[in-house]
């Protein structure tokens, strides 16, 4: 029962008309021109993990605080998130008075960011880092602080003050239907200001729940990155339904997506309580595939080493930050082995390169093989593909496209492979079991997990 068969000839129809077709659709929006995050924003964010906690006299470690920040800010630099990429340091809800000042302003609690905003965000800075901040479209932030309506100008002046870069803007106690003219009128006032803030909408994600159709240029006009669907939860299976989200409403999502405007699966939870090692590699690559923000949301104090390791990949960050930030779709969905496929650079003529990541959603408790022809998954260009195993490791060297390889993919677990597409001058290289990336002769290699095997 564990072993799949080779997929069958009508599969393989549908494989090769996604990957060949539809990858190609060019988004003919004219998206938001604030020259900001050309590649998926990255850095950490407070909410998945520390909530609404404003109890710093019982728990004043982890509660929504001045403190917190610049400890994670710090912690961000010490250990090595930031060499790879991880930049903003993003406030979410509760950090406000329940009160706006006596002159109208936003303010935030006095006992919990007791030096002010401005303060915080001087010291994130410091660090050679950016500071991003949270508000809402409505009366009230979700969690009951006040909103941003009727002072929008005010509070995108209050942000540049503070020199913030990074604007989430939630949709709780809001009228779906006034976001079409609320959050690009907010925008507006953003861009006003002068300062250069990314901004990030729910604007989408409360209209689909109302049962509008969002109007996807104009939050492509508007916005840099958006939410579509529901806030992450510490569990796997929260990640499986952002994860079928998002394969089931590909055609209409995967388009939106591009430099300066992304789609938003939601923070990254790798490293907490929900996910085991195995789903926590899977979130990690299939964010890569759906060029999505990678918004860490995890106490980086207690972290374990293997979890931090897989936040700092740097072959998967590179997937998800490649700059021709076309999103990856599911190309294959059957008996639980799902393929997904990713275009990426470099280029060779017509030719992308690409990011193929084999997801085993069974639960039966032995490793799946998936057996597949690169052709099969649209890599058909006739000078192979350098093809990569981004976990482990392993580089497979030069495969053509007739080249069946058997996947061999753990229980909720994931294979992310990389697929460097070849000049087809070069000489195609006869396959090499031993063969690595690393220098000629690495005896580690010898030891790393094979996932892949080539079988024909
Ligand atoms: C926001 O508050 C104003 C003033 O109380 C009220 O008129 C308006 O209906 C409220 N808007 C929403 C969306 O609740
Ligand atoms: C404001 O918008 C204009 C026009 O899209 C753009 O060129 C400019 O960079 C924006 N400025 C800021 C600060 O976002
Ligand atoms: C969607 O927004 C675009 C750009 O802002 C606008 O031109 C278009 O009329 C809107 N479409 C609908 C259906 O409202």
């Amino acid at each position: 029962m564990s072993r799949l068969q080779p997929l069958n000839s009508a599969r393989r129809k549908d494989i090769m008309i996604h990957s060949l077709l539809v990858f190609l659709l060019p988004v003919l929006a004219k998206a938001l021109d604030n020259g900001l995050v050309r590649t998926p924003p990255m850095g950490w964010l407070a909410w998945e993990r520390f909530r609404c906690n404003t109890d710093c006299k019982n728990d004043p470690d982890n509660c929504i605080s001045d403190r917190l920040f610049r400890t994670m800010a710090d912690l961000v630099v010490s250990e090595g998130y930031a060499a790879v990429g991880y930049e903003y340091i993003n406030i979410d809800d509760c950090w406000l008075d329940k009160e706006r000042s006596y002159t109208g302003q936003l303010q935030p609690d006095p006992v919990r960011f007791p030096y002010g905003i401005k303060d915080l965000s001087n010291y994130i800075h410091s660090k050679g880092l950016k500071f991003g901040i949270y508000e809402d479209y409505g009366n009230y932030t979700c969690a009951g602080y006040p909103g941003i309506l009727g002072s929008l100008e005010l509070d995108a002046l209050t942000f540049a003050s503070w020199d913030v870069d990074y604007v989430k803007v939630d949709g709780c106690y809001s009228l779906p239907r006034d976001m079409d003219i609320g959050y690009p009128e907010f925008g507006y006032f953003l861009n006003r200001t002068g300062r250069p803030m990314v901004y990030s909408c729910s604007w989408p994600v409360y209209q689909i729940y109302a049962g509008i159709q969002p109007n996807f240029s104009s939050i492509i006009e508007n916005c840099n990155l958006w939410r579509n669907f529901d806030d992450i939860q510490d569990s796997w299976s929260s990640l499986e339904s952002i994860i079928d989200y998002y394969g089931n409403n590909q055609d209409s999502i995967v388009p939106n997506a591009g430099p300066g405007h992304w789609n938003d699966p939601d923070m990254l939870i790798v490293g907490n309580f929900g996910l085991s090692y195995e789903q926590s590699k899977t979130q990690m690559a299939m964010w890569a595939i759906l060029a999505a923000p990678l918004l860490m949301s995890v106490d980086l104090r207690s972290i374990r080493p293997e979890y931090k390791a897989i936040l700092q990949n740097r072959k998967i960050i590179a997937v998800d930050q490649d700059p021709l930030g076309i999103q990856g779709r599911r190309i294959y969905k059957h008996k639980g082995i799902e393929i997904w496929a990713r275009p990426i650079s470099p280029l060779y003529q017509n030719y992308f390169s690409y990011a193929i990541a084999f997801l085993n959603r069974r639960t039966d408790g032995t490793p799946s093989d998936v057996a597949v022809t690169l052709h099969e998954m649209g890599l058909v260009a006739s000078g192979g593909y350098r093809i990569e195993d981004l976990y482990e490791d392993v580089d497979y060297g030069i495969l053509t496209p007739q080249t069946k390889i058997k996947v061999k993919v753990n229980p909720s677990g994931v294979v992310i492979l990389r697929a460097n597409v070849q000049p087809s001058y070069a000489p195609t290289t006869p396959y090499d079991p031993f063969r690595t990336g690393f220098p000629a002769v690495n005896r580690n290699s010898f030891k790393k997990k094979r996932s892949i095997e080539i079988i024909s």
